[in-house]
């Protein structure tokens, strides 16, 4: 079935801090279809966990002010916690990006893994009602899920899955922690996965493997993937589709070919540049750093950092606009209609800073397609 399963629209997430409010999210929109990996790529700090977070339900001392999280056509953040909780695990799945933290260390694997298979879409248990279930019977069942669980950590390639069934987390490398989470998380066969980094605590051999695994994994089960990093090198690997976020925004997103092949915000043309072999940190070559998020800018968040602003940056915000079919970008230099409708209002307040002067320049062929911008008309 193709169609989208997930659509963020207009999400909007705050944080009181003791500097005041911390406007983290502001007004993301993106689109993942049935059966296709999707990146949300940008440097430390712009807001990818906490994007995906407001997506799972998983972030108690935020508020989302505006905004609408659907899934399979549902509003997620109509619905209550216990709702909620019944979708994560079973229809939604996180590999968080930290696998010491996300594993519980008082509790080995197996445990772990029989409590997902256990509990997934129930309401949510006491600890005395779990406490209990653990001392009771032993339940009758807890025997094929020990089986359907050291099966899955034989599909992530863990040799010795009944050792690692019985093992503590502290007792496992951290590559083989990693695994066990994707095992954990490919469980319940959810129809959405949403992997947060999930090579950060990897060396790089391992983290090849993992990424390898979990690719062939979801393709055997057509699972939806969004793909948290802030390597871009890694996102062309991994998906076919690339949100690039900057400062809580999204700022370009383009089918990943086409991004590589025609960028266009200066964002993503720094974070290009700045790429040695396609495979490094994000924002390394970029200089400067993301805005205090408890006093953004009012127009572009990337300005104090772009080679190409005007004064009029720093006033007029830059909506997302369609410069191409399937090909948005949020920058004062590209024009083209709304990409999102309730950004039809905004379209008078676009203003015209003149043409991306990459394309102007004559030893710097452009491609055949280019978009059409207002500049070019000068
Ligand atoms: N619970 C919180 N309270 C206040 N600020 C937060 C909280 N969680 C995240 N932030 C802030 O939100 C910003 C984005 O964080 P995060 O989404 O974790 O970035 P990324 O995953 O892109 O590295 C950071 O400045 C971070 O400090
Ligand atoms: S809107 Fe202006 S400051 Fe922002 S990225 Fe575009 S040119 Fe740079
Ligand atoms: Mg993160």
């Amino acid at each position: 079935m193709s169609g989208p399963i997930l659509e963020v629209r207009n999400l909007h997430v705050e944080f009181d801090t003791y500097d005041g409010v911390a406007e983290v999210i502001n007004g993301v929109d993106f689109t993942l279809d049935r059966g296709e990996t999707a990146a949300l790529v940008g440097e430390t700090g712009c807001g990818k966990s906490v994007t995906v977070k407001a997506i799972m339900g998983l972030l108690p001392s935020a508020r989302i002010p505006e905004g609408e999280i659907i899934y399979k056509g549902e509003n997620v953040l109509e619905l209550s916690d216990s709702q909620r909780h019944a979708r994560r695990g079973k229809e939604m799945s996180m590999i968080m990006q930290d696998p010491m933290t996300s594993l519980n260390p008082v509790l080995t694997v197996g445990e772990q893994m029989i409590d997902v298979l256990k509990w997934q879409g129930k309401p949510r248990l006491s600890v005395t009602e779990w406490l209990r279930d653990k001392v009771g019977s032993g339940s009758s069942s807890d025997g094929e899920y020990r089986d359907r669980a050291i099966r899955m950590l034989g599909n992530v390639e863990i040799s010795a899955p009944e050792r690692v069934f019985n093992s503590y987390p502290v007792e496992l490398s951290g590559g083989m922690r990693q695994r066990v989470l994707i095992a954990i998380a490919l469980l319940s066969e959810p129809d959405l996965l949403i992997a947060d980094e999930p090579g950060t605590a990897l060396d790089v051999t391992t983290e090849a493997k993992v990424l390898d695994l979990l690719d062939e994994l979801v393709e055997e089960r057509d699972t939806s993937v969004l793909y948290i990093t802030h390597d871009l090198g890694i996102a062309r690997e991994v998906s076919d589709f690339i949100n690039v976020m900057y400062a809580g925004e999204i700022v370009e997103q383009a089918p990943t070919t086409e991004l590589f092949s025609s960028p266009q915000h200066p964002y993503t043309r720094g974070l290009l540049d700045s790429i040695p072999m396609l495979s490094t940190d994000i924002g390394t070559g970029i200089e400067g750093h993301l805005p205090d998020y408890t006093d953004p800018p009012t127009g572009c968040r990337f300005a104090s950092r772009c080679p190409h602003a005007e004064p009029e940056c720093t006033e007029v915000f830059p909506h997302l606009r369609e410069t191409r079919s399937g090909h948005a970008v949020g920058c004062h230099l590209f024009d083209g209609p709304a990409a999102y409708s309730r950004d039809q209002a905004t379209t008078s307040t676009s203003i015209d800073i003149g043409a991306p002067p990459w394309e102007s320049r004559s030893d710097e062929a452009a491609p055949s397609d280019t978009v059409v911008n207002r500049g070019s008309e000068q």
